[in-house]
């Protein structure tokens, strides 16, 4: 359960004749439990990959898939987060928690406990209830993804989840996510304009030419973070010292870099 598939997608906006073209024939398959990271130039179309995964636009021709099935409308199996947290102001952050859980037909206990063991995750156990303004940027979008989380899905779907943040922050959050990738494993489809955060995180890197957006190249993270023991180092700043880390972090730069006209960062 949980694996992504884009078939021949195209998506333009507008009518057909003078409509914008944003997306040109996408072919992508992201495995279950894997974690695929989207870089590409502003406006090549990632966001409207990320939004046709989780049934809020349908593409234009072609198909999106996922667990084998056509994706045409949002639902429980896929869980989003934002790069603006979203979170409710007048409701606590257990309570925001709670949200999604409401239409799920749990038993109360059933919510509470999904609710403690989602806190203990996110190590918010301490601000269970706080309100969303009293907590830092890099806690509320914890919550955030403590939210998603909660709800068990297959598929997280995250658009520049870290972008709102300041560089420490980020690198908390970025290591966080690995933790949680590995007690927590799910199928991971995360954009970010980030090429450090994208090699850090992603077993693979899918590159995006500028508009009409196609997939360009797609880079196996995996293998060179396996083959050369990444994992060994639980700190981004070691791991982004590395030769392998290097090189695979310049080859995205020079990909990126030929999409003339496009901006990266
Ligand atoms: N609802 C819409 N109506 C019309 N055009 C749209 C709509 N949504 C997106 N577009 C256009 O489609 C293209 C791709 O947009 P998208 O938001 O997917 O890009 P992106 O790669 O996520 O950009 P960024 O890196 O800036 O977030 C852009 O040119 C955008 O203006
Ligand atoms: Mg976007």
């Amino acid at each position: 359960m949980g694996s992504i598939r884009f078939d021949k997608v195209d998506k333009i906006f507008g009518s057909s004749r003078d409509g914008v073209k944003a997306l040109d024939n996408i072919n992508l398959e992201i495995g279950e439990k894997e974690f695929v990271a989207i870089v590409g130039p502003s406006g090549c179309g990632k966001t409207t990959c990320l939004r046709m995964v989780a049934g809020f636009e349908a593409p234009s021709a072609g198909t999106v898939s996922v667990s084998g099935k056509t994706v045409t409308e949002p639902g429980p199996d896929r869980a989003v987060v934002f790069q603006q947290f979203a979170l409710f102001p007048w409701k606590s952050v257990r309570e925001n928690i709670d949200l999604g859980l409401r239409n799920k037909n749990l038993s109360k206990a059933d919510r509470a406990q999904k609710i403690e063991a989602a806190l203990k995750l996110m190590n918010l156990e301490s601000h269970a209830d706080a309100f969303p303004h009293q907590l830092s940027g890099g806690m509320q979008q914890r919550v955030a993804i403590a939210r998603a989380y909660v709800l068990d899905p297959d598929v997280l779907l995250m658009d520049e989840p870290f972008g709102a943040l300041d560089a420490q922050t980020r690198v908390v959050m970025q290591e966080e996510l690995v933790r949680l990738a590995r007690v927590n494993p799910r199928t991971v489809l995360f954009i970010t304009h980030a090429v450090e955060e994208a090699v850090y995180l992603a077993d693979r890197v899918a590159i995006m030419t500028r508009r009409p957006g196609r997939i360009k190249e797609v880079l196996d993270i995996k293998s060179v973070r396996e083959a050369e023991g990444w994992d060994r180092f639980s700190k981004i700043e070691d791991v982004m010292d590395l030769e392998s880390f290097v090189h695979l972090r310049t080859q995205i730069w020079k990909s990126l870099r030929e999409e003339k006209g496009s901006q990266v960062v």
